[in-house]
């Protein structure tokens, strides 16, 4: 897309709010929105559920579309995220990947050596993720330019830690053994999954979203220093090669003690955990760029008066500007309904004392 074609799909967009917020311009209020907030809290979501399995919702143009508005005709949140799932990247990359009901992802054939490290491909993603695109221009006529729509990905850390472990883990012992013993076919791997998620990313950029976030869910597993070279290396290759082309959120959860290297690597903007106060978020990524967080997603299972009094206060915390108000991580579903809109509720009823 070129500048002024870029200029002209911001300005069309009615509620600019969260690309502003990402811009660091002063707003009215913040812009709200959820991780994973088309999911299983939603009935409309279960309807859909359990008529087609997952990759078939993935897969389907007509339906991730319908269920990444489904949230949006509910509450009205101020930015949508595409339904779709980090996984799809391993699995254009030549690695089975299943999704079993009440257990989560399954890679039966995980990759443990070099030798699985060779048989992984940098796929055409063109051709390989083709109904993401398809699933995003579709997104796009439903959303009608009301609100943006965020693209995303997993950072190639988080996606390592599946692709090796071959299941979701409270540890990832076997992705942390695999880097710490045979370094070389990690970082190769890890260079794999980079190369694939640039070319991934700026298709979605160039397929219509308007935004993108990285999901480093697993950062915060490693220390710091491992953080380092098996994480935020690869991010920053992320942002350098998409930053010019749309606003990059980095999301890395328990990664507090990298907010300072984030907030210098040309992200728009941090993701932060409700382990993380907002005066140390703040104070870590030293004051300038925008943040999004932190809810405690369990707190949303208080009642619908606690959430609002508490979301008012976590914006008087953060400040009403550079921030994108969020929950710490994905919903869960067992939220109810009036809970999630007392949360955007109090966003949007939000005025500055
Ligand atoms: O945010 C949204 O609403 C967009 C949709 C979205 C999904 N997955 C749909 C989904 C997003 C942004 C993701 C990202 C994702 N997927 C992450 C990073 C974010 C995070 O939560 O840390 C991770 C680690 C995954 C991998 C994954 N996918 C797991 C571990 C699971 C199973 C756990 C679970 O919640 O059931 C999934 C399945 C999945 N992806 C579901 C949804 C709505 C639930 C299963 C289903 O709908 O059948």
């Amino acid at each position: 897309m070129g500048r002024q074609e870029e200029h002209l799909n911001i300005m069309s967009i009615k509620n600019d709010l969260f690309l502003r917020a990402l811009k660091g311009e002063t707003v009215e209020r913040p812009p709200v929105w959820m991780m994973r907030q088309a999911g299983r809290y939603l009935p409309e979501f279960m309807a859909i559920r359990d008529k087609y399995d997952f990759f078939t919702r993935c897969r389907t143009p007509e339906l991730a579309s319908e269920i990444t508005v489904q949230p949006i005709r509910r509450y009205g949140m101020d930015a949508a995220i595409l339904f779709s799932d980090i996984l799809v990247i391993p699995q254009a990359m030549n690695i089975e990947v299943q999704m079993k009901p009440n257990f989560g992802p399954y890679l039966p054939n995980p990759v443990t050596d070099q030798k699985g490290v060779d048989e992984v491909i940098v796929p055409d993603v063109s051709v390989e993720l083709d109904y993401v695109m398809q699933a995003i221009k579709a997104t796009k006529e439903l959303l009608n330019n009301d609100i943006p729509l965020i693209g995303f990905a997993g950072s190639p850390w988080t996606i390592l830690c599946y692709v090796v472990q071959g299941q979701g883990s409270k540890t990832f012992d076997k992705a942390k053994e695999f880097c710490f013993t045979d370094p070389v076919a990690a970082h190769q791997l890890l260079q794999k999954i980079t190369d694939t998620t640039i070319a991934y990313l700026k298709a979605k950029v160039n397929a219509g979203v308007d935004a993108v976030q990285v999901f480093d869910s697993w950062g915060g597993m490693l220390s710091p220093v491992d953080y380092q070279e098996f994480s935020f290396q690869y991010i920053q290759q992320i942002i350098d090669a998409l930053k010019d082309e749309a606003p990059v959120i980095v999301f890395g959860k328990g990664c507090w003690f990298a907010l300072g290297d984030m907030a210098k690597s040309g992200a728009a903007a941090l993701g932060v955990d409700w382990t993380c106060s907002a005066r140390n978020a703040r104070y870590l990524s030293g004051g300038n760029i925008t943040l999004q967080g932190n809810f405690d997603p369990a707190r949303l299972l208080s009642p619908p008066a606690v959430i609002k009094k508490m979301v008012t206060q976590m914006i008087n915390e953060f400040g009403k500007d550079k921030y994108v108000v969020n929950l710490g991580h994905g919903i869960l579903p067992n939220v109810p309904l009036d809970n999630a809109k007392a949360f955007i509720d109090a966003v949007k009823e939000y005025r500055q004392n």
